[in-house]
């Protein structure tokens, strides 16, 4: 627990560090540059989000844990002085939040209801059937072509096949959720298109929970129904956050990550050599790409001490955890890309109560990936000068927008 305080003042000797310009300054694969410097010179300091508002910006490795570990931080999105870090964001969570959003008890109960669902044996049991999909997937992107757009034919589908699976959703109206999750993630969204998408998907997803009442398989949205604890409306947005985080995270990681190989040749070689690295790899790259690069929004619910400055009560809080994941005391050598070391103290998967749930899924999926794809095309190379890759800067979560390859 961090020491309660409040006789210090804030430590302000920065300018309040501006989050939207921070974010569309961030460099390829590292933080932007007025984040690091932040964590050098004052790590706890201000900053501006998107509406205009302020907040406290936590960017050292141990802070960061003891914010996300501390129970007088909140990550409740409807109290007074939660930090929206989006545009629309107010209209993202505003109306019917998920538990991400919500504190314990309600989290927790909502929460115990998936977890056996995610457990690291229910996932590890997948992986014929993930490195299936995998192998099929390869199959047609490779058959008769030298090149291809790897978002499009791979690292997306993947998980976007699995938790179609999981969830017992129709892969085949995989455009109508894409293209909604696409508005929900992008900072430049409007809130009506922002409310529109928003909506469209819970209607969805209410229309398909509905629909399991009357034919139900052994997926998770049926299997909630049949519980008979939530409503229609709680299953859909229990669906929504599992659509929208099963589908872009890790199909962001798996092209990033196999771009920051391409650029760390050393890197690639010692992989390929070694394939029994993979599991090491993956973790050194969620830590090294930290694609969650809007930072974890939580609110102070009492005046608490960390990294010397006092946070009030009901001000906001941004842990940034890019930042965190290049903190040279938890991670020396921090800035290079190192397959070989031990980066299990990543924060990349958050940390605490709301540490992420789809973790292990996450894992079979980005090791699957990648070890298949570098084993498979040992000629993989990028098919378009790196200046012209489109990172994703304008996204709430990180990565590249497509992802020319040859073989
Ligand atoms: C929570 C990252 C994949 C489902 C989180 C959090 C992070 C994160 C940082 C913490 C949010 C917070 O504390 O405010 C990632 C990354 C992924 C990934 C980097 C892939 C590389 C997945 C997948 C799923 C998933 C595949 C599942 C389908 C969730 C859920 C939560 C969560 C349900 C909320 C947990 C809670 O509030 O208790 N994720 N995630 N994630 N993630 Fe993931």
């Amino acid at each position: 627990r961090i020491e309660a305080d409040p006789g210090t003042g804030p430590g302000a000797s920065l300018p309040p560090l501006d989050l939207p310009a921070a974010r569309a300054a961030r460099c390829p694969f590292d933080p932007a540059p007025g984040v690091e410097r932040a964590r050098r010179e004052e790590p706890v300091t201000r900053a501006t989000l998107w509406d205009g508002s302020s907040c406290w910006l936590v960017t050292r490795h141990q802070d960061v844990r003891e914010v996300l570990g501390d129970p007088r931080f909140s990550a409740d999105v409807t109290r007074p002085g939660f930090p929206f870090l989006s545009a629309g964001g107010r209209e993202i969570i505003g109306t019917n939040p998920t538990f991400l959003r919500m504190d314990d008890p309600q989290h927790a109960r909502m929460r115990r209801m998936l977890t056996a669902d995610f457990m690291v044996k229910r996932m590890e049991a997948m992986r014929p059937e993930v490195q299936h999909l995998a192998d099929e997937l390869l199959d047609r992107m490779t058959e008769g072509r030298t090149s291809a757009d790897l978002v499009a034919e791979f690292a997306l589908p993947l998980p976007s096949l699995v938790i179609c699976l999981l969830l017992g959703v129709p892969y085949e109206e995989h455009e109508f959720f894409q293209e909604r999750t696409g508005i929900l993630l992008s900072l430049r969204s409007t809130r009506e298109e922002v409310r529109t998408a928003q909506d469209e998907l819970l209607r969805y997803l209410v229309r398909l929970a509905e629909s399991k009442r009357h034919r139900p398989d052994d997926a998770i949205i049926s299997r909630l129904v049949a519980r008979g604890e939530l409503s229609s409306v709680e299953i859909a947005t229990m669906g929504r956050l599992l659509l929208i985080a099963g589908h872009e995270t890790t199909a962001n990681m798996t092209a990033l990550s196999t771009l920051a190989l391409l650029r760390n040749p050393d890197q690639l070689a010692r992989l390929r050599r070694d394939p029994s690295l993979i599991k090491g790899a993956v973790e050194e790259l969620l830590r090294y790409l930290t694609i969650v690069h809007n930072g974890l929004p939580r609110v102070a619910t009492e005046d608490v001490r960390i990294g010397g400055v006092t946070i009030r009560a009901g001000e906001g809080v941004v842990c940034t955890l890019n930042s965190a994941n290049r903190d040279e005391d938890a991670f020396p050598g921090a800035d290079g890309l190192d397959v070989g070391r031990d980066a299990r103290r990543h924060v990349a998967f958050g940390f605490g109560v709301h540490q992420c749930l789809g973790q292990p899924l996450a894992r079979v999926e980005l090791q699957i990936a990648l070890e298949t794809l570098l084993r498979r095309l040992p000629g993989l190379r990028l098919d378009i000068p790196f200046e012209d890759v489109p990172f994703r800067h304008d996204m709430g979560i990180y990565g590249v927008h497509a992802l020319p390859v040859a073989w």
